[in-house]
């Protein structure tokens, strides 16, 4: 991996970063769920960590590891437990980077006792989640950088753009599904990057470690304008 350099321009700071799927429970077996793997969220945290910084991963169930004494890893398991971690990181972060896959519903209510099989048909009704982007874009500090990814079907561009303004992001990474070997569960993914000023950067398909280093390196000209 000789593309990648290991210049130590993050040193000092400090980056949380959210990964992988949340569980959303609804009984003592059973959960909501998606295929999120926490792919890209680890491999952010581990370029991150590889130029200097001190990461901060709060994470849903993931069977990935990591090899960088500079994470720390928080994991939770709903999104609601994933909000708590990081708003309590949040503050303290200089860079701040959503990849994890929150579910937009939970359960209205979490059985005590395992739900019987009864009726023929049986529904299911649930409530929205905390946005963690967004409660975090509204705290975000002058001197913050926030960073948001966008999956999307359909109008992707301008979707993401929106999403961005909405969450108050300085930049939004979007995943695209179109291209084969790109996205859930992959080791590749086709990227996008849009800026605030709606600035808009399309990446090859590569590693999901060759795109995280792209996304570093984009977050680490942030820093140096935000500076200027
Ligand atoms: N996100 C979050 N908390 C949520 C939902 C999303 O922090 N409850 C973050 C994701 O980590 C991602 C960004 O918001 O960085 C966009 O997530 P996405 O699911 O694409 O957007 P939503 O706002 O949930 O809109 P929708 O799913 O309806 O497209
Ligand atoms: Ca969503």
């Amino acid at each position: 991996q000789s593309e990648i350099s290991t210049k130590i321009s993050l040193a000092g700071k400090k980056v949380l970063i959210t990964a992988g799927p949340t569980y959303e429970p609804l009984d003592p077996v059973r959960f909501i769920g998606n295929h999120s793997t926490g792919k890209m969220g680890f491999a952010l945290a581990e370029r991150m960590a590889a130029h200097g910084a001190q990461v901060e991963l709060v994470t849903g169930p993931t069977h990935l590891q990591l090899t960088n004494s500079n994470i720390h890893i928080t994991r939770v398991l709903s999104a609601q437990q994933m909000f708590e971690a990081s708003a309590r990181i949040f503050p303290q972060s200089d860079i701040t980077v959503l990849a994890a896959a929150v579910a937009d519903y939970r359960p209205a209510e979490i059985a005590d006792q395992k739900i019987k099989k009864k009726e023929d048909s049986f529904t299911l009704n649930l409530v929205k989640n905390v946005d963690i982007a967004a409660t975090l874009g509204k705290q975000k500090q002058p001197g913050q950088i926030m960073v948001g990814f966008a999956l999307e079907t359909e109008n992707e561009e301008s979707n993401a753009q929106e999403k961005l303004r909405k969450k108050n992001l300085d930049m939004i990474v979007l995943n695209s599904l179109n291209d084969k070997g790109a996205g859930f569960g992959h080791d590749t993914n086709k990227i996008s990057v849009i800026q605030k000023d709606g600035n808009l950067q399309r990446f090859d398909l590569k590693s999901k470690t060759a795109a995280a280093e792209d996304i570093t390196n984009l977050i680490i000209d942030l820093l140096v304008e935000k500076a200027a």
